[in-house]
Order: C-alpha cells, then structure tokens, then sequence
C-alpha cells in the first residue's frame, strides 16, 4: 500500500488486515505524519510493515518488491489540493504521475499485475446531470484531476498491452469522518483545505469561524452540494475492490459516493450537533473553480462490488469530533490521542 500513513490508507490499511490481510505500506511522509502509522501499528495485530520510501525512488522500491513479494497493489500516494497543483504543477506530476509510472514499471519487473488505483471524481469536473455516473465525460479542470486522469489513462493502457494486468480505479466522492476508535482521522497540514476538517478545527477551538465560500449557488439554501462519504466506507470499497479484482481483467472504473448530497450549512448543522454547540459561521465569496453540486450514482459500485455506503453524514462528524477532541493537535500528540468506544 503506497500512502499508507495518509488519511485514507491508514483506515483501509487498518480495514485490510481486520479482515485477515497482511499489509506492507510505505509512505514519504510528504503530506503524512509517523504517528498515523504507530496508530496503524496499534489497530493491526501485528500485520503490518511499514517502510518509509519515496516512490520515485525506483530501485528502493523493486528491492523492497523483491524482498516483501505482495499479490497486489493498492496504490494512494499523491498530492490532493486543488488550489495548490494550480501553484506547483510540475510537482502534482511528478509526484502523481512519474510515481504512478515508477510504480508499475517495478510491478511489470516483479511481475504484480493486480492494482486498486486511488482516483478521483474531480475528474469529471462540471459534469452536466446528477447524479454521475462513470460514463460522465472526463473533463478535469485543473491540475490534480489531469493527473489523476492520466494516471488512469496509462492504467488502461498497460491493461491493453498485458491482458493478464487486472486494475481498479475508484473515483471517491468527499472523504470525510474518522474511525470509530478515534484513533485514526484526518489531520491536514497547515490550514485545511476541506470544509471538514476545518469545521473540526472551529469545534475545537483552533480555528475562529467557518467561512462559507458562497451562499448564492443554485441549491436550496444556496451553498455548495457535495457527496460525503464516511472514510470507513471508502475503506471497505477499497477491500471489497481488491478481493474482487480476479473475477475480472483489464481497467475497471467505479464511483465510490453515496448518492446522497449534503450543504455546507447543512454539514455546519450536523457537526453543531455532534459537538453539542452552534458553531460559528460567516459568508464569504465562492471560491474559484468551486462548482455548485457533485454527487455520485454509486450503483455500478453495488452491482460490482456488492458494496454501499453504510455511513450518514451524522456518523461523520461524530466520528471526526471524536477524533479531533481526543488529538486536537492530530497526530503531533500520538500520546494523548484515542478512546475505545
Ligand atoms: N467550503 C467552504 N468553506 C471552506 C472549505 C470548503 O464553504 O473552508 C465549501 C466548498 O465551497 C464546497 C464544499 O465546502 O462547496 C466542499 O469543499 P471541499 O474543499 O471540502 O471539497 P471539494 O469538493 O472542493 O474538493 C474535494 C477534494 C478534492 C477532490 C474534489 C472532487 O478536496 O481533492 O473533492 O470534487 F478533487
């Protein structure tokens, strides 16, 4: 598992080996923290190894392939922010892409050929009916989504040449929540981007107030429509891809969402709730390049994988002020942090 110490891989990680995988992460700890792992350690009974390496670092990576032989791949690595792949390019691609093409040039020489590929629905930009569905047009509109894109090009491409290859890209909707331990969640560098962890920050007390980017969208109460989805969730769809990748060959594209969209005030709302006060707000202008409502039609997912979302937006913000209260700081407290529930 590449990222394996980032937000997403830590709880598929923790998902895998709960259901009897042994896992082998790496992570460069470019966008991630070594107390996730020590966390991955706590929740994972002994299966889990941990490698720190850079996977541009090709040669590392085919001696630890060679060392640690594993029958599939699930591949998370990369750089996520919008704003900033429209500052540093060059770095989304190489980070996205040239460790994309790294990594299975190695699995080619090591001969690996099942993959589970951490896409994106960025990818279908302003798409033009809701719900999406995976046949919805790629049109990305930034950096980030052009390299998720490309990564998924190339995917299909080497299916095409090696027929035994057997790939998965999941495109997932909004990530959000935190496991139920309260041991693993979300804990961004800097000034969170997402609304999410940023509405957890105003809870406990790091941030002042929300900033709402418009309320003057075409929705009922004028903010932006997003699918959110509960990490837990997004792992199980993760163990549920990879159990599933022998029953087909090839490159196979799904929707990871629940169908379901939710406001920024309505999510303001939820979280309010969950941490027992009305958490403060104000509204400021759209943000560029924010679209008014992204929602996924997760039914190939169900069909495919026998998997559905389980998790509502109230199980989100329960499980991320779990989280949050108990590491205010995220991991930079790996001693404070966790409850059993
Ligand atoms: N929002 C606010 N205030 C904030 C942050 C966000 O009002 O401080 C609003 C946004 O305008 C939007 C909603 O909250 O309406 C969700 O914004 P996020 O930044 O949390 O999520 P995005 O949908 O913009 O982006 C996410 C991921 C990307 C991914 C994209 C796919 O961050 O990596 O989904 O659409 F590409």
């Amino acid at each position: 598992m590449t990222g394996a110490a980032g937000f997403i891989g830590s709880h598929t990680a923790v998902e895998l080996m709960a259901a009897g995988h042994d896992v082998v992460g790496v992570d460069n700890f470019a966008n991630s923290s070594p107390g996730a792992v020590e966390r991955v350690h706590r929740l994972a009974d002994g299966r889990f190894t941990f490698v720190e390496l850079d996977l541009r670092d090709r040669t590392s990576l085919n001696e630890l392939l060679r060392r640690r032989p594993v029958d599939a791949v699930v591949h998370f690595a990369a750089r996520k922010a919008v704003g900033e792949s429209v500052d540093i390019p060059l770095d989304y691609y190489d980070t996205n892409v040239n460790a994309t093409l790294g990594l299975v040039s190695v699995m080619l020489e090591r001969g690996v050929n099942r993959l589970v590929f951490s896409s994106s629905c960025s990818i279908y930009g302003e798409a033009e009916s809701m719900p999406i569905r995976e046949d919805a047009p790629a049109r990305p509109t930034n950096p980030y989504a052009r390299t998720k894109w490309m990564c998924e090009q190339i995917l299909a491409d080497v299916c095409q040449r090696h027929p035994d290859w057997q790939v998965t890209s999941l495109r997932y909707f909004n990530p959000a929540g935190a496991h139920p331990s309260g041991l693993l969640g979300e804990d961004p560098r800097g000034v969170p981007n997402n609304v999410l962890p940023y509405i957890a920050q105003v809870a406990v007390g790091r941030r002042a107030e929300l900033s709402i980017f418009g309320d003057d969208y075409p929705t009922p109460d004028g903010t932006g429509i997003r699918d959110y989805i509960h990490v837990v969730d997004i792992a199980e769809g993760h163990r549920l891809a990879l159990e599933a990748l022998g029953e087909a060959t090839g490159h196979r594209v799904i929707n990871l969402g629940t169908g379901h969209g939710t406001s920024v005030r309505e999510l303001l709302t939820a979280f309010s709730a969950a941490c027992g006060r009305e958490l403060p707000s104000r509204v400021v202008a759209r943000r560029p390049g924010d679209v008014a409502e992204l929602v996924a039609d997760p039914s190939l997912a169900r069909e495919l994988l026998g998997w559905k979302a389980t998790r509502d937006v109230a199980d989100m913000c329960r499980d991320a002020w779990n989280f949050q209260r108990h590491n205010p700081n995220g991991y930079a407290e790996t001693d404070r942090g966790g409850t059993e529930q």
